[in-house]
C-alpha cells in the first residue's frame, strides 16, 4: 500500500547508533514501499501530548551524517510509564489510553519502538491495549536484551570502557597502582567482562559471579609475585558489595540508580593490598559519542529488517542478531526476561583461562 504511513520512536536511556536505525527505516520504507514515515518524539511521550509531538522524517532529513550522530534526534524518556504516569502532585496515573488515543489521532499503521527491555515491554503492553501493529529494535549498551547476541549501542559502549582500560594502564604501570574501573551494565557484566578481556586486566567483577575480598586480594598477590607492581580491576556498576547489598546514588527526582561500587572496592582493598588505588567511574561517556562501525552496521540492518517485516504483516515481533544475521522473535518471548552473561559460558571461560579473577560460584 503505497500511502501508508508508519510511526517510529525511541525509548530508554540512548546510545550510540539509535539515529543509525532511524536513518535506515526511512530509507527502506520511502524508497522500497513509498510510505510516509512519523518520528514520534520523547518516546511515548510525543502520542501522549496534546499537540502531538512528532514529525515527519522524509530523505532530506536522513543523511549519511545521521550515521555519525549519537544521542536520538527524536529525544527519548527513560521514566514516565503511561500505565502509571508521574503527575506533579506525587500521584500516579494511568495515561495509557492517550497514547493509544494519539496514535490514532496520527493516523499511523504501525510503529516500530527502538527500546530496550524495559521499553520493549511497556511499548508491547500499550500497543496490545490499543490493537496497535508494533515492531521492536532492540537498543542498550546493557546488551541484556534476550534472544539478541547485540542491542544497538553495546558495541560503541564496549569500545569506549576498553580505550578506557588501555589509558589507565600506563598510569597503573607508572605508579605501580590498583586501577580500578567501573563501568555501567545495570544488572548485568557484558560491557564488564567484554571490556576487561580485551583490555587485559587482572580482575573482573560482574553481577552474575559472586566474588570475595580475599579473592581479589590474592590475585593482586599473584600478579606481584609473577614480577608486576600495578594492576587492573574492572567492576560492572550493578555488582553488590561482598555482604549483598546493591551501591546506588539517588539522582534528581528521588531515582536510583547503580554507582559507587568501585569507590567501595577501592577502599576495602587499599587497607588489604600494600597498594595505592585509584577509582575512575566511566559513566555515561559509555553512551554519548561517534557510534561504532560495528553499532552503525547492526542499527542500519535492524532498520530495514523492521520495515520488511511490517510490509510482510509479522507484527508483534523484535528484530534480533543471532549467528552472525538479522532475524526476529516474537516480542512476548523478550518482554521481562534479561540476558546475562552465563557463568560457564565463552566469555567466563575465555577470561578464567587467561587468568582474570572473576569471582568463585561456589560449590
Ligand atoms: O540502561 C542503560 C544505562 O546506561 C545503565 O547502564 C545505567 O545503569 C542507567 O542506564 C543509567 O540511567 P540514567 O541515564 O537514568 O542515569
Amino acid at each position: 500500500m503505497a500511502d501508508k504511513r508508519i510511526g517510529i520512536l525511541t525509548s530508554g536511556g540512548d546510545c550510540a547508533g539509535l539515529n543509525a536505525a532511524l536513518r535506515a527505516v526511512v530509507h527502506r520504507a520511502i524508497r522500497n514501499y513509498g510510505w510516509k514515515v512519523f518520528g514520534i518524539r520523547d518516546g511515548s511521550l510525543g502520542l501522549m501530548k496534546r499537540p502531538l509531538d512528532y514529525i515527519e522524517l522524509d530523505l532530506s532529513l536522513v543523511t549519511g551524517d545521521m550515521l555519525r550522530l549519537g544521542g536520538t534526534i527524536l529525544g527519548t524518556i527513560n521514566k514516565g510509564d503511561p500505565f502509571a504516569y508521574p503527575m506533579p502532585d506525587g500521584t500516579k496515573k494511568d495515561r495509557s489510553q492517550d497514547f493509544v488515543d494519539g496514535y490514532r489521532d496520527l493516523g499511523i499503521e504501525a510503529l516500530v519502538v527502538i527500546g530496550g527491555d524495559g521499553s520493549m515491554r511497556i511499548l508491547n503492553n500499550l500497543c496490545r491495549k490499543g490493537g496497535i501493529p508494533m515492531v521492536g529494535i532492540p537498543k542498550t549498551i546493557d546488551n541484556d536484551v534476550a534472544h539478541t547476541d547485540y542491542a544497538i549501542g553495546f558495541a560503541t559502549a564496549l569500545n569506549v570502557a576498553g580505550e578506557a582500560i588501555d589509558r589507565l594502564a600506563p598510569t597503573a604501570a607508572s605508579h605501580h597502582r590498583v586501577m580500578i574501573l567501573e563501568v555501567m551494565g545495570r544488572d548485568v557484566g557484558h560491557i564488564a567482562i567484554n571490556a576487561g578481556i580485551a583490555g587485559g586486566a587482572d580482575v573482573v567483577l560482574i553481577p552474575e559471579i559472586p566474588y570475595s575480598l580475599e579473592g581479589i586480594a590474592r590475585k593482586i598477590d599473584e600478579v606481584r609475585r609473577e614480577g608486576r607492581n600495578h594492576a587492573l580491576l574492572v567492576v560492572a556498576e550493578g555488582c553488590k558489595t561482598e555482604t549483598g547489598e546493591a551501591v546506588t546514588t539517588v539522582q534528581t527526582g528521588g531515582e536510583n540508580r547503580y554507582g559507587g561500587i568501585g569507590q567501595y572496592l577501592g577502599a576495602r582493598l587499599s587497607e588489604m593490598v600494600d597498594a595505592e588505588t585509584r577509582v575512575t567511574v566511566l559513566g555515561h561517556v559509555q553512551r554519548g559519542g561517534m557510534p561504532s562501525m560495528r553499532d552503525r552496521i547492526i542499527a542500519s540492518a535492524f532498520g530495514i529488517h523492521a520495515v520488511d517485516l511490517i510490509a510482510q504483516g509479522k507484527l508483534g515481533r523484535m528484530v534480533a542478531w543471532q549467528h552472525g544475521q538479522v532475524t526476529d522473535v516474537p516480542i512476548s518471548d523478550v518482554a521481562g526476561l534479561t540476558r546475562a552473561i552465563d557463568p560457564y559460558g565463552t566469555l567466563a571461560q575465555t577470561a578464567r583461562g587467561l587468568g582474570i579473577y572473576i569471582g568463585e560460584m561456589g560449590s
